[in-house]
């Protein structure tokens, strides 16, 4: 076979240099046509778009053209020619070479139309469906947005780490790292595992979140972001955790908590945008085919200003919503944190709009939030979207060393293990605010899937670490 540089089939179908010799290299989605001519869909993942390639079946042996089934993966050479169909291109093959073969009868990609659920089951081929394929490619664009976001406004990528020996949310649900082993764990007199011979020489964990970290840097860079995979060991089967997710962590030294808000709205309109630039292609095959909303939903996140209300406030609204009639699974009380229910029915029911909720009760809320004069709450916020409820949770910080070791040693942190965080508001401390979002809820809104499990390649969830 002649060869011939490979042009994806993005560049194809934008190209007019008509009667030139091309190459394409893809998978192959569909083959139908007549004893005389076959047609042959070519998918390179570069786009959501096939390229047909045109077969005169006279040319080509019959051994060739029968290996030619779905998902088998070929080389063609062929002219590039104008088209009278839907694209205003196809290939008329003169030479084709089948790199891998596809067994009809066992490859599972058989048929359109393959329910979510399946597919999941199906992980490593999933992203050869044009679903899976417009998911991916959207990731990819988001992870995009995110940095150019940040590197337009002076921020820098800061690498927090993944393994950690001190849990940031204080919320005890750490996955172990651990070289010891656990047929043969050592104990103490008291029974406590001993870890001086494991291989940090003590108990360590892969991280919830890279804040502390980041505090550390935005104490001496100014601004910074950590952007990479978080672990939670949280039992909550919901179509909105994963065990393994990505966190994009922004952390800004001398920004208080409504410059926070700004930067976490501008940043999210920024994203969305973004997208509504670079994918309509597949923003729009997504919205065909799950959900006729997504992009007006989105136009209308980018053109409208987020509502900012206090906590107690968002409780009154829920508490009259009650009175009136509304039904809730959880309780609402001041004090109470909110469900997804209740941040749903603030978002999209009451305002119908996306909502910054601020000033939550201290007790529902981490050490490292800081404290507002009353005593009772805090200056944390969340940023609630319509359907998914919390998309960013972050706060401005307790700068103060007295308060922020108090409320430390109140929350059960052990001071031993955050003696170096503490050390910034031992040393040239500066009120400082961050957020962190969840990478996989973003995506969730910008491709309008449901279940969190779609818009990650490989989830990780309770049971469930296939791939
Ligand atoms: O609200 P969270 O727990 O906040 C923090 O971890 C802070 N340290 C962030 C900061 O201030 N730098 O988590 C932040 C976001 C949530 O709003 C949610 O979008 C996402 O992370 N998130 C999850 N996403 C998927 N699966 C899970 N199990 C998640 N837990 C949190
Ligand atoms: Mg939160």
């Amino acid at each position: 076979m002649e060869k011939i540089v490979r042009t994806k089939v993005v560049d194809l179908l934008k190209s007019d240099v008509f009667d030139t010799s091309v190459n394409v290299k893809g998978w192959v989605r569909t083959k139908r046509g007549n004893k005389n001519v076959n047609f042959i869909a070519i998918n390179d993942g570069s786009c959501l778009a096939n390229v047909q390639v045109v077969v005169d079946v006279v040319n080509f042996d019959e051994d060739t053209l029968k290996k030619i089934t779905t998902g088998a993966c070929l080389s063609v050479n062929g002219k590039l020619v104008a088209s009278q169909g839907q694209q205003k291109c196809e290939i008329l093959a003169t030479d084709i070479k089948v790199l891998g073969e596809a067994d009809p009868n066992t490859y599972p990609l058989q048929k359109k139309g393959h329910t979510l659920e399946f597919l999941r089951e199906i992980a490593h081929l999933r992203p050869r469906t044009n679903t899976f394929g417009a998911i991916f490619r959207v990731r990819h664009n988001m992870a995009m947005a995110i940095h150019d976001f940040f590197h337009k406004r002076g921020f820098f990528y800061f690498h927090s780490p993944i393994i950690t020996a001190s849990d940031c949310e204080g919320a005890g649900q750490m996955f172990q790292v651990t070289t010891m082993n656990l047929y043969d764990l050592k104990k103490d007199e008291d029974g406590s595992i001993n870890y001086d011979n494991d291989f940090f020489g003590r108990q360590a964990s892969l991280t919830v979140s890279g804040q502390l970290e980041g505090e550390l840097a935005a104490m001496s860079l100014g601004s910074v972001y950590t952007f990479g995979p978080t672990f939670r060991a949280e039992n909550s089967n919901t179509p909105r955790h994963l065990a393994e997710f990505w966190m994009v962590e922004p952390e800004v030294a001398f920004n208080e908590i409504e410059d926070n808000m700004d930067l976490a709205e501008d940043f999210i309109k920024y994203c969305i945008q973004w997208a509504l630039d670079n994918c309509m292609e597949d923003l729009t095959f997504l919205s065909d085919m799950y959900d006729k909303d997504l992009i007006e939903r989105l136009h209308f996140v980018v053109d409208n200003n987020f509502i900012r209300l206090p906590y107690t406030e968002g409780i009154k609204i829920l508490e009259e919503a009650i009175a009136n009639g509304k039904k809730f699974e959880f309780p609402v009380y001041w004090g109470a944190d909110l469900a997804s229910e209740h941040e749903r029915y603030l978002v999209e029911d009451h305002f119908k709009c996306p909502v910054i909720l601020t000033d939550y009760p201290k007790e529902i809320k981490s050490f490292y939030m800081k404290q507002n004069e009353d005593g009772k709450t805090v200056r944390g916020m969340d940023v609630l979207f319509p359907k998914i409820g919390e998309i960013i949770g972050g706060s401005e910080r307790e700068e103060d060393l007295e308060k922020l070791t108090t409320r430390a040693r109140e929350m059960g942190v052990p001071e031993k293990d955050i003696w170096w965080y503490l050390d910034t508001r031992r040393f040239g401390t500066a009120p400082h605010s961050g957020f962190g979002l969840g990478f996989e809820r973003l995506l969730l809104f910008v491709t309008g899937m449901s279940n969190i499990r779609d818009v990650i390649p490989f989830p990780r969830t309770p049971k469930s670490a296939e791939f």
